[in-house]
């Protein structure tokens, strides 16, 4: 009797445990994060669990989450696409290249919220939004999505480079500032490349 209550109590004790690490991928996903993502506002921590399905795990996502640095900001692939949900989501309010419109520039060295000049920063007005008209875009972008975009908003700086702290001591030695009219070649290859070249 002892012997089968035992019994009893392992395998349930087996069903939980197998349950409990059914559970776990979506709790790590949630929690993995070693970024800090703040409404730019409020403060309020933003939940990386509320994202769309899509895009929420792909390599430069990964490392971004863990190291808080934008692998996209140099990657041409990725800057094409950026391009692209920028010209979508952003220019209407921010204007064809961060020049301003009835949103603040995003092109120059004046930040409203001077947290935009890390690209933890960024990510996080993007994602959680801030006041009046700029929304939050956790549900109408992804992941993937806004670190593209982040990394265009970057490519867009016509600022002095010393104020660009978003960009790394090699980064910065590169800088030239965004020209109007600049254009990548299709599809080129990288780390967002359609055809999967990198
Ligand atoms: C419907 C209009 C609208 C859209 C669309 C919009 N924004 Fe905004 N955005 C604003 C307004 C207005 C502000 C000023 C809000 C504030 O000061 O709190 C703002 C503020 C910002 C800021 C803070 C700038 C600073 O000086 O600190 C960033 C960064 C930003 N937007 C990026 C974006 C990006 C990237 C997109 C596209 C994914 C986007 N916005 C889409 C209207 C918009």
């Amino acid at each position: 009797m002892i012997h089968r209550r035992t019994a009893l109590g392992a395998s349930l004790g087996l069903v939980i445990l197998v349950a409990g690490l059914g559970a776990l991928p979506r709790a790590t996903t949630a929690q993995s994060s070693a970024v800090d993502l703040r409404n730019v506002v409020t403060g309020e921590t933003l939940d990386l669990g509320d994202v769309l399905p899509e895009g929420k795990d792909t390599p430069g996502v990964k490392q971004f989450l863990s190291t808080g640095h934008n692998p996209y900001i140099t990657d041409a692939s990725c800057l094409k696409q950026g391009e692209q949900t920028f010209l979508a989501a952003c220019s209407g309010c921010h204007g064809h290249i961060g020049e301003g419109k009835i949103g603040p520039g995003l092109n120059d060295n004046y930040w409203t919220y001077p947290q935009n000049t890390t690209d933890v920063g960024l990510f996080s007005t993007i994602f959680g939004g801030a006041n009046g008209q700029m929304g939050p875009h956790n549900q109408s972008l992804t992941l993937d999505d806004m670190l593209q975009v982040t990394a265009w908003v970057r490519h867009l700086y016509t600022g002095p480079v010393g104020d660009a702290e978003w960009l790394n001591d090699g980064q910065k030695k590169t800088y030239t500032p965004y020209k109007l009219g600049e254009t990548f070649p299709d599809d080129p290859p990288g780390m967002c490349a359609k055809s999967g070249k990198s």
